[in-house]
């Protein structure tokens, strides 16, 4: 299916339903992979565990073969604001880096991602991860029909910024469903009460990247993995969200309650 250039509106319960499947076997494969993300383990190595845990629970990757992709899920360490192709680097101390999982399940996209962190970080790296962290849910916040994805925007390049760091204006949200990547764009920056006005039925996903120095950025030569031009720190995480009558419904929750690193091992008793 290509991206059609509408926004589509959902109103079977059943799309409701496809998307909590597909949602919550991306969230749960976040989980699973975060007692994995230790120094000493490489990128590829946690490809694999995601890609085989995935297959093994109804699902298969949506981004192995998307326009080439090579891999399963994009890790993106440090320097690197997204799509990060797995390798044999090995995580090393002080290291933060996002995985990124998006599965298809009966035809329906899950796409959500978090930020993990390996032994002690630096002041300035903990704290992107933070403000990262609430730049998403101020974004989030923001969904509810008469809003718009202006506002959105404004509420995450507004905080970001006030935190002296920078949004990522050339990669953005958008609407997700039995289509990958389809309209709208949900930009992370914005005005308020400009844009699009959210209406219940629609599906998208937020997912800022911020930065800790500019936004201006490159893609290396492989295509895919893209990094900050000044080699400042970027984090990002993701959700994939309904609009509903009386504000958001999110697919991809932690059902461990993994949201925000540093991750509580205890829940995988
Ligand atoms: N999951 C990414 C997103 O949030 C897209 C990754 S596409 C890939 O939209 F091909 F790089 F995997
Ligand atoms: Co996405
Ligand atoms: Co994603």
């Amino acid at each position: 299916m290509a991206k059609s250039g509408k926004v589509v509106i959902h109103t079977d319960p059943a799309d409701f339903e496809g998307m909590r499947k597909a949602g919550k076997l991306a969230a749960e494969t976040l989980d699973m992979i975060t007692p994995y993300v230790e120094a000493g383990i490489t990128t590829e190595e946690l490809d694999k565990i995601c890609d085989d845990y995935i297959n093994a629970h109804g699902g298969i990757s949506a981004c192995k073969g998307y326009h080439g992709y090579p891999k399963s899920v994009c890790i993106s360490l440090n320097h690197v604001i997204c799509h990060g192709i797995p390798s044999d680097r090995k995580l090393v101390n002080g290291d933060i880096l996002n995985i990124d999982v998006t599965t298809i399940v009966d035809g329906w996209y899950g796409d959500t991602s978090r930020m993990y962190t390996v032994g002690k970080l630096s002041v300035k790296a903990k704290k992107l991860v933070d403000i990262t962290f609430e730049t998403m849910w101020r974004g989030i916040e923001q969904v509810k029909p008469g809003n718009t994805l202006g506002d959105i925007g404004h509420a995450m390049q507004s905080f970001a910024e006030k935190n002296r760091c920078s949004v990522v204006k050339d990669f953005c949200g958008h609407g997700l469903g039995k289509i990958f990547h389809d309209a709208p764009n949900v930009l992370n920056y914005g005005k308020p009460h400009e844009g699009l006005v959210l209406e219940p039925g629609m599906f998208f996903t937020i997912e800022p990247m911020v930065n800790t120095g500019g936004d201006e950025l490159k893609i290396l030569a492989d295509g895919w993995t893209t990094v900050t031009r000044d080699m400042g720190l970027s984090a990002q995480f993701e959700h994939s969200l309904a609009v509903t009558e009386t504000g958001y419904e999110i697919f991809t929750n932690s059902p461990k309650g993994l949201d925000h690193p540093p991750y509580d091992l205890s829940s995988f008793k």
